[in-house]
């Protein structure tokens, strides 16, 4: 039996002593109780952690021997880090959750002494195209490029003749299976996208098409997932990169797998004795030992069957009211998307009990059935519409710092038309942290499980996404985490660190278009196609 840490006695004890918020006031006792039964459910114990994270590795491992494992671990056939050399124009386009950008970046290198020009320009994409079809889709993206082409005057200067195309880089942010750089089958949509029509296709094919049809003098380089995209760009800078992580509206990590022959060490790589041929030649022409290819592990599946993960009764409405319900587990309950979902979730099932929100819910049914109209016309209507709570709310409440918690009560106003008594905006901080640390906990095994199995004992994990940098906790509670599963104490002082990624969809994917196209002249076409 593992021994029982002094954090694990903690959790068996009050939530009071595991919060750093400062008390305002007394929580009636029931309140008080509620938050003590929930804090049994969100808390993660650190022999929780380590138990999650034992099996995080047996997954990634699965994912690298066979296609079709839980976590895919995708080939990028991004082979080796930048030279911080790769010069040219390069546009990049990077369809996010929430934004499509569009991005032209010229210049040689991206380093401290590299002289490269970023132009950028982000366009939001509509809440209806998310639930559209696949030409929707690739015409808002087509019709946001050639606006972009012609208010920087770049439409004259290309044609789409082959060699006078301006080569483009596609940072596509969904999972999909690459039998090379410039292709990718979208395996499924994740981040609460539903579009009809391109689940189990080649979305560079369709956005070439469009492409074609618009006329547009570009040429699809390369598609690459943002975690690859955050660790490139930012590998130029801190060599010390270890990793590219996103925790932002999804969640997810990749890193640079050595490519070993005997004993294998991506099993399912299947490569002809020419290509292993090539990958040594590319690892004398660029000084490395063995050559490494990012794996985009995308970890957001992990536990799809539910076998480790502390599942609560909210996250399983979350994932019951998702588009894919049985996928994402450790995204659903982990990333930005979701966890104002869950917040909102919490609060539903009290107001039904009678517990919080009493001034407003006098005729809420206790049933769960539709609000009665007197509590319509109190404002409790905003409450119940799916995802109305952001996680910006979250960090917003839990940050607060101004007397008798004004920015609080502001945004409850605003938001969702409540006006909370003062015990009931204790218990809505208190509800925040909560779901917000163990959020940044089980983020933290990921990583853990990565270095864990590929033997990594120190470096920068170069992290994107609104919720590593707008939630100003979110990097120490990660940290103190991984010092937890990997028995460093304080994880804050710890040899693996999170650090701000470069901006990874524009550097990113523009870099590896120039080292696709550097490796292309090479002649080491792995990953690349015939032409
Ligand atoms: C996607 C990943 C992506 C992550 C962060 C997940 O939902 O499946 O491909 O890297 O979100 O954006």
């Amino acid at each position: 039996m593992p021994p029982i840490s002094s954090l694990d006695l903690v959790a068996s004890d009050s939530w009071r002593q595991r919060s750093e918020l400062s008390s305002m006031a007394d929580l009636p006792p029931d309140l008080d109780s509620a938050m003590s039964a929930l804090d049994q459910q969100f808390w993660v114990s650190t022999a929780k952690l380590k138990d999650i994270v034992a099996r995080f590795r047996e997954e990634l491992k699965e994912g690298l021997e066979k296609e079709g494992g839980n976590i895919p671990m995708n080939l990028s056939w991004v082979l080796g880090l930048s030279s911080g050399r790769e010069k040219g124009r390069f546009l990049a386009i990077d369809l996010g959750g929430t934004n499509l950008r569009v991005c032209l970046k010229d210049g040689s290198g991206h380093g401290p002494n590299g002289k490269h020009t970023l132009t950028q320009t982000k366009y939001t994409l509509p809440a209806t195209l998310k639930t559209s079809s696949a030409d929707h889709l690739w015409t808002f993206i087509t019709d946001a490029l050639a606006t972009f082409l012609s208010d920087h005057n770049l439409s004259d200067k290309y044609t789409t003749a082959p060699s006078h195309r301006l080569p483009l880089g596609f940072t596509f942010s969904y999972p999909a299976t690459q039998h090379r750089i410039d292709h990718g089958i979208l395996q499924r949509w994740t981040k609460g996208f539903d579009i009809a029509g391109v689940e189990g296709e080649d979305v560079t094919a369709q956005f070439r098409s469009h492409l074609a049809a618009k006329n547009l003098p570009v040429d699809l380089v390369c598609l690459v997932n943002d975690t690859v995209g955050a660790m490139i760009a930012s590998a130029y800078n801190d060599p010390q990169t270890i990793a590219g992580a996103i925790f932002g509206t999804g969640c997810n990590a990749a890193y640079m797998q050595s490519l070993v022959r005997e004993p294998a060490s991506v099993p399912k790589l299947e490569l002809r004795e020419d290509e292993w041929e090539a990958l040594d030649r590319e690892g004398k022409q660029t000084g490395q030992e063995t050559v490494k290819m990012a794996i985009n592990c995308e970890y957001g599946a992990f536990d799809n069957a539910l076998r480790v993960l502390p599942r609560t009764e909210f996250d399983d409405a979350v994932d019951r009211e998702s588009p894919r319900p049985g996928e994402q587990a450790f995204e659903k309950m982990s990333a930005g998307l979701y966890l104002g979902e869950i917040f909102r979730l919490v609060l539903v099932g009290l107001v039904r009990r009678e517990l919080l929100f009493t001034q407003n819910s006098k005729s809420m049914s206790k049933d769960g059935g539709e609000l009665g109209k007197e509590a319509e016309e109190r404002g409790l209507e905003k409450l119940k519409k799916p995802y109305t709570i952001d996680t910006g709310f979250l960090s917003a409440i839990e940050d607060d710092e101004s007397p008798q918690f004004r920015q609080t009560r502001d945004l409850f106003n605003k938001i969702l038309h409540l006006s909370p008594s003062d015990p009931e905006i204790e218990f809505c901080r208190r509800l925040a942290e909560l779901i917000a640390v163990r959020g940044a906990r089980l983020c933290a095994c990921g990583i853990a499980a990565i270095c864990l199995n590929e033997g990594i004992q120190q470096g920068h994990v170069a992290a994107d996404g609104s919720v590593a940098n707008k939630h100003p906790k979110f990097k120490r509670r990660w940290a103190e985490a991984l010092g937890e599963i990997l028995d460093w104490g304080d994880g804050n002082d710890g040899p693996i660190r999170l650090t701000s990624a470069e901006d990874g969809s524009g550097v990113g994917v523009a870099v590896i278009a120039a080292m696709t196209l550097e490796r292309a002249q090479r002649g080491v076409r792995i990953g690349m196609g015939e032409s």
